[in-house]
């Protein structure tokens, strides 16, 4: 466990208009004589608040760093749409748009990884490197899918079920969150999570993610999608860093060993005892971790 944990979230808010709605997102802002844009996307059911204790080291290297929430979580809009994944793919790619980003080096973890990296495989050419944690792979079987994990999250794709647990009684906050962070969340962590999902109706969002992991071939589309992006980890030179812990949660040690064999250029670094919310468990050596990495990237590019 780090020592390094920060509660507070000391950063200016900045709001972008993106397809009609609200994107809130924090921005370090641009560094003069430095070109380093890294763009942090958060997964269910955080919010940019997830990357509090990573962003500081990263800033401190001169980098800009970008963390958006996603549409429908923490200070952004929750307009009426389905929550489905190409949704956020459609709000996030006009996100970077009207940002006016143009390379960058993406940190990703959960479902901001899956949307990441298909953005990424669409614009091989503007990306620096991919820094990813507890990342979204396709799952072959229920079987695959931790077991501890397997009899909810199928309750959460049962229809009715999954209402009456995300939406109706909270799960995905006050169980699914604190449940997958070796150290658990103090309250005042926990009141920053809960903000964004105070009333029934809010919660939408968080029920339609574990509808569309891409577990046993369903759904299709999503499944697509996320075989396309692994096959384009496994060819593509972008340098690549992996964060893992143990025993996580979609990204085991095992696992990992395996990403190390089949991914070009990725550094593999074992962050110790983690579950699925790493960067509540671990922020002092992500952060530590993807600023040497940047660093170390530095003269290759210049
Ligand atoms: C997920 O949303 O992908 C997830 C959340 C907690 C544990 C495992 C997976």
């Amino acid at each position: 466990m780090s020592a390094a944990v920060n509660t507070a979230f000391d950063f200016r808010s900045h709001d972008v208009e993106v397809l009609g709605s609200r994107l809130h997102y924090i921005d370090t802002g641009p560094v003069a004589g430095n070109d380093e844009v890294v763009l942090f996307l958060h997964g269910n059911p955080t919010s940019s608040y997830l990357w509090r204790n990573i962003i500081p080291p990263v800033a401190a290297r001169g980098a800009r760093c970008i963390a958006p929430d996603l549409i429908g979580f923490g200070r952004s809009d929750k307009p009426d749409i389905d929550y489905r994944f190409a949704d956020h793919v459609r709000y996030i790619d006009a996100f970077i748009e009207a940002l006016g980003l143009g390379r960058v080096t993406l940190v990703i973890h959960d479902w901001g990884s899956a949307i990441g990296l298909h953005w990424a495989r669409r614009h091989a050419e503007r990306v620096n490197g991919i820094a990813m944690m507890e990342f979204i792979a396709p799952v072959p079987a229920w079987s695959d899918w931790p077991e501890h994990l397997q009899p909810v999250f199928q309750a959460f794709r049962t229809p009715g079920q999954g209402e009456a647990m995300v939406i109706g009684q909270n799960i995905f906050i006050e169980q699914v969150l604190p449940g997958a962070v070796v150290r658990g969340l103090s309250e005042a962590e926990m009141a920053h999570y809960r903000a964004p999902f105070v009333d029934p109706a809010s919660r939408r969002p968080l029920l339609a993610f574990p509808r569309q992991l891409p577990i046993a071939g369903e759904p299709a589309d999503v499944v697509a999608v996320a075989e396309a992006y692994m096959a384009w980890l496994a060819t593509s030179p972008v340098p690549k860093l992996l964060f893992w812990g143990t025993p996580g949660v979609l990204v085991t040690p095992a696992l990992a060993a395996r990403y190390a064999q089949t991914f070009p250029n990725l550094t593999s670094v074992d962050i110790g005892p983690a579950l699925h919310y790493v960067q509540e468990d671990c922020p002092d050596r992500i952060g530590a971790g993807i600023a040497a990495w940047i660093d170390s990237r530095r003269p290759a590019r210049a």
